[in-house]
């Protein structure tokens, strides 16, 4: 099993049968694979070239599977549910990534996205993730509580390059914008309900066509 990022944010304690390894995945890719798996990645840069060479480098009749929360829902439903603190550093950091060719609209089109380049039996399931620790049934509050800290404390490093790209934005501007994104996360709010779109979409590869006789 390889994991890769390109950032060297790789665990070294890991189990036998794992290998992780910096690498850009917009580059080519050089091993086969008979299943690929990635996470909160459809809005990065490059993502169409990524789902190419992930394409070309399944084995025929292997699956890929993506689980990515959805950042900038689009259903009103969503929209109402999900944490204000979090629709507005999406939005802006979502301006940022418009700026480095990139945007968070692929989650909702992900599915069409693996059909159009080839992928058969195309699965799409749409899960709610609790965000924070509201939930009665003792996993999915640990799930909610888990996702809640992992974003706090994430916020810097997700925004900095995107917000880096906006006019006018500079070290005391982002400064604040964090700030005042921790400040209204505070804010005393309804907790019940808070939730965040996660996209569960597979694929596969279609095996390879048998060479008719004559
Ligand atoms: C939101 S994080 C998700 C990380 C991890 N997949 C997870 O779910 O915990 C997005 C990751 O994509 C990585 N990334 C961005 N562009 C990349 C590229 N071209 N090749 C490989 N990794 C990339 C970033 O370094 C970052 O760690």
């Amino acid at each position: 099993m390889l994991g890769i990022d390109v950032s060297p944010l790789q665990p070294t304690v890991v189990p036998p049968n794992l290998t992780f390894r910096i690498q850009d995945a917009s580059e080519e890719w050089i091993e086969q694979f008979d299943y690929i798996h990635m996470r909160d990645v459809a809005w990065i840069r490059d993502f169409p070239l990524i789902l190419e060479h992930a394409y070309n480098n399944l084995t025929p009749g292997g699956w890929i599977e993506f689980q990515e929360p959805n950042h900038s829902p689009s259903r009103s439903e969503y929209v109402l549910r999900t944490p204000s603190a979090m629709l507005t550093f999406w939005q802006t950091v979502g301006e940022g990534l418009k700026r480095m060719d990139t945007n968070l609209g692929n989650v909702e089109k992900l599915k069409d996205m693996l059909s159009d380049i080839g992928f058969v039996n195309v699965k799409e399931e749409v899960i709610e993730i609790p965000f924070g620790a509201w939930h009665e049934n003792g996993e999915l509050n640990s799930i909610g509580r888990i996702y809640e800290e992992a974003w706090l404390q994430n916020l810097e490093g997700l925004a900095l390059r995107p917000l880096s790209k906006l006019d006018g934005w500079d070290q005391s501007s982002f400064k604040q914008f964090v700030e005042r994104v921790r400040q209204m996360h505070k804010e005393p709010r309804a907790h019940k309900n808070e939730c965040i779109q996660f996209y569960v979409v597979c694929g596969q590869k279609p095996e390879e066509e048998s060479v008719e006789d004559g």
